[in-house]
C-alpha cells in the first residue's frame, strides 16, 4: 500500500508549484499528477459545477490506484474539501490546499495584506471563514483576478506580458503600503516574476510573498506518516495525465517541472 503513487490534481497546470515542491520534500514518494485542463479555470464556474469537477477529478485519481490525494488547487478546496472528505466511498486521506493568508498576517507592520484568487476562492465560505479567524481581518484584501489563470494556461510566461492585466487588476491599490502578496492560486505562483516586478513599481514598503505549497506538502508527509503510508523506496517519478490536449500541455508541464526557482519562465508557446 505504501508503495502505490500519490494523486496530485489541479484544474490544471498551476498544481505543478506544488507537484514541484513534493518531489523535492518527499523525493521517495512517486507521483500521478492530473491537470483538468480541458475544464480549466474552475474560478469562473459556479459552486455546484466545481465541486461535480472536483469529485470526477479525484475518483479519476482513485481509479488510477492512488493512496492519497492533494487537491492542489485552492479554488477546488474551498468548493469541495468539506463533501470529498465526508464521501464514505472515497476511503483515502485527502489533503488540501488553503490561501495563506494566515503566515502573511503574522507578519508585523501596518500595510495592507493583498490576497490574489479565484473569483470563486474569494467568493466561497470557507474562505471567508479562514479570513474571519485571522487577528485583523479587515488587513487582508481580496483580489479576484479573473483572465490570469487563462493566460498561465495558454503558456504564457514572460512577465511583460502581464502588465496590462496586472495594472487592470491591481491600479487601485497603487501608492498603497503593501506588506504581503499572498498568492492564493496555484497558476500565480509561475507568474510570481510578474506580479513582483508590479509590486515593487507601484506599491509602497517591503511586500513579501506567500503560497501554500510548501506546507501543505509538510501537511501530507504528516499524514502519510500518521497512516503508515510512507513510501521509503519511491524514486519521485512522475506519471503526468490531463483531461485536455496532451500534445499540446506536456510540453508545457516540461517546462515547468524544470522552472527554476526565482527564475522567470521565459519561453512562449
Ligand atoms: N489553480 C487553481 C487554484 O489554486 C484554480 C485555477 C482555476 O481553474 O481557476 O485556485
Amino acid at each position: 500500500m505504501s508503495e502505490m503513487p500519490i494523486g496530485i490534481f489541479d484544474s490544471g497546470l498551476g498544481g505543478i508549484s506544488l507537484l514541484r515542491e513534493a518531489v523535492s520534500i518527499l523525493p521517495n514518494e512517486n507521483y500521478i499528477f492530473y491537470g483538468d485542463n480541458l475544464h480549466a479555470p474552475y474560478g469562473d464556474k459556479t459552486d455546484d459545477e466545481i465541486a461535480k469537477l472536483s469529485f470526477d477529478s479525484v475518483n479519476y485519481l482513485v481509479s488510477k490506484g492512488v493512496k492519497a490525494v492533494v487537491l492542489a488547487c485552492n479554488t477546488a478546496t474551498a468548493a469541495s474539501i468539506r463533501a470529498l472528505r465526508d464521501d464514505k466511498r472515497l476511503d483515502l486521506p485527502i489533503i488540501s490546499l488553503e490561501p495563506a493568508i494566515k503566515p502573511a498576517c503574522e507578519k508585523p507592520g501596518d500595510g495592507k495584506i493583498l490576497m490574489m484568487a479565484t473569483l470563486a476562492t474569494t467568493r466561497l465560505k470557507r474562505y471567508k471563514a479562514l479570513q474571519s479567524r485571522m487577528p485583523d481581518p479587515s488587513r487582508v484584501i481580496n483580489v479576484p483576478c479573473p483572465g490570469l489563470v487563462e493566460m498561465v494556461e495558454r503558456g504564457t510566461f514572460a512577465p511583460e506580458a502581464y502588465y496590462d492585466i496586472l495594472y487592470k487588476l491591481l491600479n487601485k491599490y497603487n501608492g498603497m503600503k503593501i506588506d504581503g502578496i499572498v498568492l492564493g492560486c496555484t497558476h500565480y505562483i509561475f507568474i510570481k516574476s510578474a506580479i513582483e516586478r508590479y509590486a515593487k513599481s507601484n506599491f509602497k514598503g517591503e511586500c513579501a510573498f506567500y503560497d501554500g505549497n510548501a506546507a501543505t506538502v509538510r501537511q501530507l508527509g504528516r499524514v502519510l506518516e500518521a497512516n503508515g503510508l510512507t513510501n521509503l523506496n519511491g524514486n519521485a517519478s512522475v506519471e503526468f495525465c490531463t483531461s485536455g490536449d496532451r500534445s499540446k500541455i506536456y510540453p508545457i508541464f516540461e517546462l515547468l517541472m524544470n522552472h527554476k526557482e526565482n527564475q522567470s519562465v521565459k519561453e512562449e508557446n
